[in-house]
């Protein structure tokens, strides 16, 4: 009765009682430590099995590039949310929030940085880590539609730069969105209102802004999060793939994923971001002057990462250079599980001795082919000037085309014929090809000067 008339001065305040409730709890038993503890590993094993195989800690394996992609991510998430305390979409006002960044704002310059060189960096680790999952098959049976996810967030990477690009509305920033939103007019048909649609006008302008930093701080970066916690998801459920040789020792051999796993995984982030720190503390990223959509540069050059796509446009009709040719590419990548599937180099880099002499051989190969071809294209190959009667897409597009197909097939069966099993040849065709856009995108970036012409060190 007593009880009923003074309930409140007999309460404990509601802190205490949350603390006492949750020590009631059945599902965390044990003193304050072992809570805490435990609910720290449940958060962990969100993402990690609690035991895992010891040979798949090794360092050499993966490089650990998955996680530094998402210490990438957290980092720019983090710097992101700073910015937007600053920056201003507006094409009157986003360069002036730049200049503030570095002279006015107390540690804007690092935050400037720090977002600039992980966006960039998380470009080239995604593919070093779609690299480290092919030339380990580590999209086989069941990973394959994880793969495809896999090419669908690189995808996002580049789309999340490019749209982060245009914010600072610097020359540079203007013209690399310039140049690489008319790569996307060439598509036949819906070319030109889907460019309409992404600039919100005929040009770049204020409203590309508008449409640009919408993407760029909403839309993108939660396609991202949403298809990253899937692909960690998957790579929970189907098990990170073990080295063969290990294989028959993994089961045997497992070690707890706390602390084993999860200390290596903080002394890397940590290291990492002091890297990162280190970096931009030193290194600023560029900021030219403000744009001026009255005076392009000379040369109007696209983003480092679209170079390979500028350049194949300076030797191929149009169409082909911006969307025939990067579109075969991209459904290749993306169907890479469904066309090699084998289950035997599971793990293994380069599936054998003789994969990585031909993986080492067609990379070669690949930068003297494109440099030549390159070079050539240059002084002597003219198939426009030698098949004038038919028209610039046959002449220019598909028999150009047909000859490089024709080549990668010899170079394919020449593969089979020394003895290269399957998996051995596609992956050697892969590097080559590899090693081609590569070359290429370095060509764009160093070796062209004024009017796109071939400059070359010593000349
Ligand atoms: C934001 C981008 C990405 C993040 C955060 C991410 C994260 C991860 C992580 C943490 C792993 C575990 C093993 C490791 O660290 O290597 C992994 C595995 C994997 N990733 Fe990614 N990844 C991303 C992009 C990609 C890309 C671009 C591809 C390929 C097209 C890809 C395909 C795969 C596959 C197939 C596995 C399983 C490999 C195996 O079991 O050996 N991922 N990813």
């Amino acid at each position: 009765m007593t009880e009923q008339t003074t309930p409140q001065a007999e309460k404990p305040p509601l802190l205490t009682r949350i603390q006492q409730s949750v020590q009631r709890s059945p599902l965390f038993p044990g003193d304050d430590r072992e809570r805490m503890k435990m609910v720290m590993n449940s958060l962990i094993l969100h993402i990690h099995p609690s035991k895992v195989s010891k040979p798949a800690l090794k360092f050499n394996y993966t490089f650990g590039l998955g996680g530094l992609l998402i210490l990438l991510m957290t980092v720019l998430s983090v710097t992101g949310v700073l910015l937007l305390f600053v920056y201003t979409p507006s094409p009157d006002a986003a360069y002036d929030s730049m200049i503030a960044l570095q002279t006015e704002i107390y540690f804007g310059n690092l935050i400037r940085n720090l977002h600039h060189w992980s966006g960039n960096l998380m470009v080239i680790v995604g593919l070093l880590h779609l690299l480290r999952v092919f030339y380990t098959a580590g999209f086989t049976r069941p990973r394959e539609f994880n793969w495809v996810m896999g090419v669908s967030l690189l995808l996002l990477i580049v789309a999340a730069n490019f749209t982060g690009y245009l914010l600072p509305w610097d020359q540079l920033a203007y013209w690399a969105v310039t140049v690489g939103t008319s790569l996307l007019d060439y598509i036949p048909l819906v070319g030109e209102p889907l460019t309409r649609l992404l600039l919100g006008g005929p040009e770049v302008g204020a409203a590309t802004l508008t449409n640009f930093y919408g993407m760029h701080i909403a839309l993108i970066p939660l396609a991202i999060f949403a298809i990253v916690s899937f692909h960690i998801w998957r790579v929970r459920k189907d098990t990170i793939t073990v080295p063969r040789k290990f294989n028959e020792e993994a089961d045997k051999e497992k070690v707890t994923t706390v602390p084993h796993l999860v200390s290596i995984e903080l002394v890397f982030a940590l290291v990492w971001l002091a890297l990162l720190i280190a970096w931009s503390a030193f290194v600023n990223a560029p900021l030219e002057e403000a744009a001026n959509p009255a005076h392009s540069p000379n040369p109007a050059k696209a983003a480092w990462y679209f170079m390979g796509f500028q350049e194949l446009l300076l030797h191929f009709h149009s169409v082909f250079g911006a969307i025939v040719i990067p579109g075969l590419g991209l459904l290749g990548l993306a169907l890479i599980p469904y066309l090699d599937q084998d289950m035997d180099s599971i793990g293994v880099w380069f599936h054998s001795i003789w994969g990585r002499v031909l993986t080492g051989l067609s990379f070669v190969l690949g930068v003297v082919a494109t440099f030549g071809f390159v070079w050539l294209d240059e002084v002597w190959l003219d198939f426009p000037g030698w098949l004038p009667f038919l028209p610039s897409i046959i002449n220019n597009g598909w028999v150009p085309l047909a000859f490089i197909l024709l080549i990668l097939y010899g170079y394919y069966e020449l593969l089979k014929a020394f003895g290269s099993k399957t998996c051995e040849a596609r992956q050697a065709l892969f590097t080559f090809l590899l090693s081609s856009f590569v070359t290429l995108t370095l060509i764009g970036i160093f070796l062209r000067g004024e009017g796109m012409a071939l400059i070359f060190p010593w000349s």
